[in-house]
């Protein structure tokens, strides 16, 4: 059956996930201290890490209403920092010559909520870009976005993913929409939403436009005036988003900021992935990707505010501001490819799954194709930053995308080898992955072809069902590793699911994640320089 996530069970999984004690590794409920001793100097360099057996408490999967009996597996991973740079880069893909899991196991929840395991692998090691990030200081930023008092109280959970604490402000202009018909927000709801992003450390000032009769387009535009008369001896970008516009890492985004000249006059943002877009609205940032004005620009933009927002030709703020800047500067638009407007309809997964760069994310919520609930694939920014949408390749043909999902390939097109077993020793081939799987509609709401090849190249087709199977991200929560220990939420949970077609058993694959830290100072013998102890 779908399991359907009523909002809910958000709350109800914090909770439950508050007090399940998940006891694994180790016959006979040995307590988590034991994965420390699994980390010892030379383990990861062991070709084959040893199965021992284990138990998994799966009481907490029953709010999920599985159909029993299920498929299961699960795994702990420790996440090793190998940079100490933010904002470097991070590889596309990283093969590794070892199991994300060994074989699943079949769990019938209504029998027991014990899963005994003869076989389980010990917690995975994984190189990622850095752990356990402090929030970074973006001060030097305003942000501004329009939308309806609704819509911005349903995204505040996602603001909440990159917004606090970062010292950034935003500016949020609200309308009210009653019987479709738009009316000016209730003054109570805005100071009490407001009160609610101030009281989790985000600094969002929600104002109405800034003149009653203003239509959508100068609402957005009169924004970047907005943001510019509020700037300080800090700020530096005056950045317009879109109420579904998300930075998976601020630290990434800061360092894109810091390679450009404050001096000077930019724009910077991204095109849309659609041809045609670009062909018919102009070489301009598209506002869902996010559109960031030095402060010198900004201010041709607050100079000439009156005039622009009088003689706008279209009813796009993305279209107004670019109209402005190129009527009242010489400033062309600077394509910064890691912002995304996400413009394919559909399935975008072979997007999510690419291993690039994201600065920006859009189109998330539903509007447009596939819903996510961002604030749970994000989850697991907070043990490890960038390594969200992170892809690691695993010697049992499965391809992990953080935070997204793990797909396996049975007919062995990730590695190009025939599995084990398969008498027939022909050649497999190989999938690219370098290259982006074309999985959205290939027409463009215009009904026409799609050309996203500006934007998206290399590209390769979408992949039949039977050589890629998607288990995707169906929740994150934190959990706790050892209450006994203080340590509270310190592990970031992620359960992947695939439902079982006919006749054929649902499939749920979980992952544990926790900071590590590189110990150089118990280094292995040996020319070993792998060791990673958990926090
Ligand atoms: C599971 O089933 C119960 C009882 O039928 C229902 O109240 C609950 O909402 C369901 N949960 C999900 C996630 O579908
Ligand atoms: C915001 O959403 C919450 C539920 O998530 C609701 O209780 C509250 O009334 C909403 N506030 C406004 C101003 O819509
Ligand atoms: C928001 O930032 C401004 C400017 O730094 C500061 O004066 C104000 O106190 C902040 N407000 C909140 C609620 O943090
Ligand atoms: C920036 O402004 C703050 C107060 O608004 C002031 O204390 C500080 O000295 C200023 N810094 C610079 C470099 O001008
Ligand atoms: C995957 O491997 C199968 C079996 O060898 C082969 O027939 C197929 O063409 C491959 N597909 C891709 C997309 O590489
Ligand atoms: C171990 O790491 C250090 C510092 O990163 C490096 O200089 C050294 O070459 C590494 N040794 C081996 C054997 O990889």
């Amino acid at each position: 059956m779908h399991p359907h996530k009523p909002l809910s069970l958000v709350a109800f999984l914090t909770i439950v996930a508050g007090i399940v004690f998940v006891v694994r590794y180790g016959s006979q409920g040995t307590p988590l201290q034991e994965i420390e001793s699994w980390i010892r100097p030379g383990f990861v360099k062991e070709k084959a890490p040893m199965p021992a057996a284990c138990e998994d408490q799966l009481d907490w999967l029953d709010i999920y209403n599985f159909t029993n009996p299920i498929r299961y597996v699960s795994r702990d991973i420790i996440t090793k920092p190998v940079s100490s740079r933010p904002g470097s880069d991070r590889p596309s893909l990283t093969i590794l010559d070892e199991p994300l899991f060994l074989d699943l196991e079949t769990a019938d929840l209504s029998q027991s909520k014990t899963l005994k395991s003869e076989k389980c692998l010990p917690p995975l090691i994984l190189e990622v870009p850095h752990v356990a990030m402090p929030a970074v200081d973006a001060s030097n930023m305003i942000f501004g976005l329009q939308t309806t008092i609704q819509r911005l109280n349903d995204t505040a959970k996602h603001l909440a993913r990159w917004l606090p604490n970062t010292n950034a402000r935003l500016f949020a202009i609200v309308i009210d929409l009653v019987k479709d018909e738009e009316t000016p927000a209730n003054d109570q709801q805005m100071a009490a939403l407001e009160k609610e992003f101030h009281d989790k450390g985000m600094n969002v000032s929600i104002i109405h436009p800034v003149h009653p009769d203003h239509s959508l387009p100068q609402r957005s535009f009169s924004l970047v005036d907005v943001m510019y008369q509020a700037r300080d001896n800090k700020t530096e970008w005056v950045i317009c988003i879109d109420e579904d516009t998300f930075f998976p890492s601020m630290y990434d985004l800061q360092a894109m900021l810091s390679a450009h000249d404050l001096s000077k006059e930019q724009y910077l943002g991204s095109l849309s992935e659609d041809w045609w877009s670009v062909n018919h609205y102009g070489l301009m940032a598209f506002g869902g990707a996010g559109i960031l004005l030095s402060s010198p620009l900004a201010k041709v933009v607050h100079d000439h505010n009156d005039d622009c927002i009088k003689h706008l030709r279209t009813t796009s703020g993305d279209i107004s501001i670019m109209d402005c800047i190129y009527k009242y500067s010489t400033t062309k638009l600077t394509h910064i490819p890691g912002l995304h407007q996400l413009d394919m309809g559909g399935d975008v997964s072979g997007f999510y799954e690419s291993g690039r760069e994201m600065l920006s994310l859009h189109h998330w919520n539903g509007g447009w194709g596939a819903a996510f609930e961002m604030e749970k694939m994000h989850l697991v920014a907070d043990i490890c930053d960038s390594c969200f949408l992170q892809r690691w390749q695993f010697s049992n043909e499965m391809v992990l995308t953080n935070g997204f999902s793990i797909a396996h390939y049975p007919k062995g097109n990730a590695s190009g080898k025939k599995p084990a077993g398969v008498l027939d020793t022909s050649s497999v081939d190989k999938i690219n992955f370098n290259e982006m799987e074309q999985t959205w509609s290939p027409q463009s709401l215009g009904g026409d072809e799609m050309d996203v090849q500006h934007s998206l190249a290399p590209l390769r087709g979408k992949l039949p069902d039977d050589v890629k199977m998607g288990y995707k991200l169906l929740d994150s929560m934190y959990i706790d590793s050892d209450p006994t220990r203080g340590k509270k939420k310190d592990v970031v949970r992620q359960v992947y699911f695939n439902e079982g077609g006919e006749g054929e058993k649902d499939t749920v694959m979980v992952l544990n994640w926790r900071v590590g830290t590189s110990n150089p100072a118990s280094a292995a013998p040996a020319g070993q320089n792998s060791s990673v102890s958990a926090i």
